[in-house]
């Protein structure tokens, strides 16, 4: 039993990387706006150290100006194959530039292209009006190297609270909550 859900949570995701056909490091991440109305999409998680859970996207997009409005964030993870979740909460603080320059420079040259012929969340006319904007970004860049769009960044959820759901028989299942106090850790169960 890890008294660390830090720890716990890389145990699972082991198991999740053998289990899931794909994506084991999917997690809808859910926002709200300044007025409290929630929003939730579908990220992957490129990065997970006792720091928090990182993910990149446009800070145009729709979460992230949610994200601008009111810095905090929820995290669910759902590994179907093992009939296991686990939600994460906590504020957000953005990823330094080299950081995501360092990850940018593994995406594909595609991808990288991708992110600067993406308006992201902004109304599209046409698909061709994208794809005529990615081979204006192929020509731009030719075959020079593809810096990260200045609008396009990482932001890290840093845990303050944890559940790990795991399913039992007769729906008595078994949920572990770990809360954030002081620098370590608080452990209690939930009713099911
Ligand atoms: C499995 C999966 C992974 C995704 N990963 C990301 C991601 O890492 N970053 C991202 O910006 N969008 C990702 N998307 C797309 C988002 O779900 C979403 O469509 C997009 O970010 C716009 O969301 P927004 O308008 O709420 O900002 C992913 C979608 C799926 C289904």
């Amino acid at each position: 039993m890890a008294d660390d859900p830090h720890a716990l949570f890389d145990e699972w995701l082991a198991e999740a990387r053998l289990a899931e056909p794909n994506d084991p490091t999917a997690m809808a991440l859910a926002t709200a706006d300044a007025g409290g109305r929630p929003s939730v999409r579908m990220v992957l998680m490129k990065g997970h150290d006792a720091r928090g859970f990182v993910f990149y996207t446009h800070l145009d997009s729709r979460k992230g100006g949610e994200l601008a409005a009111n810095p905090r964030a929820a995290l669910l993870f759902h590994w179907k194959s093992l009939r296991r979740q686990v939600r994460i909460e906590g504020p957000v603080e953005p990823v330094s530039d080299a950081e995501a320059d360092s990850y940018f420079a593994t995406r594909s040259r595609d991808s990288q292209l991708g992110a600067w012929a993406s308006d992201q969340s902004r109304p599209l006319d046409a698909r061709a009006t994208f794809e005529a904007r990615y081979a204006e970004m192929r020509r731009r860049f030719e075959d020079g190297e593809v810096p990260r769009p200045p609008r396009w960044a990482g932001w890290r959820v840093v845990a303050e609270r944890f559940e790990f759901w795991t399913d039992r028989d007769h729906r008595l299942h078994e949920r572990r909550l770990f809360s954030r106090a002081g620098e370590g850790w608080s452990e209690g169960l939930l009713y099911p």
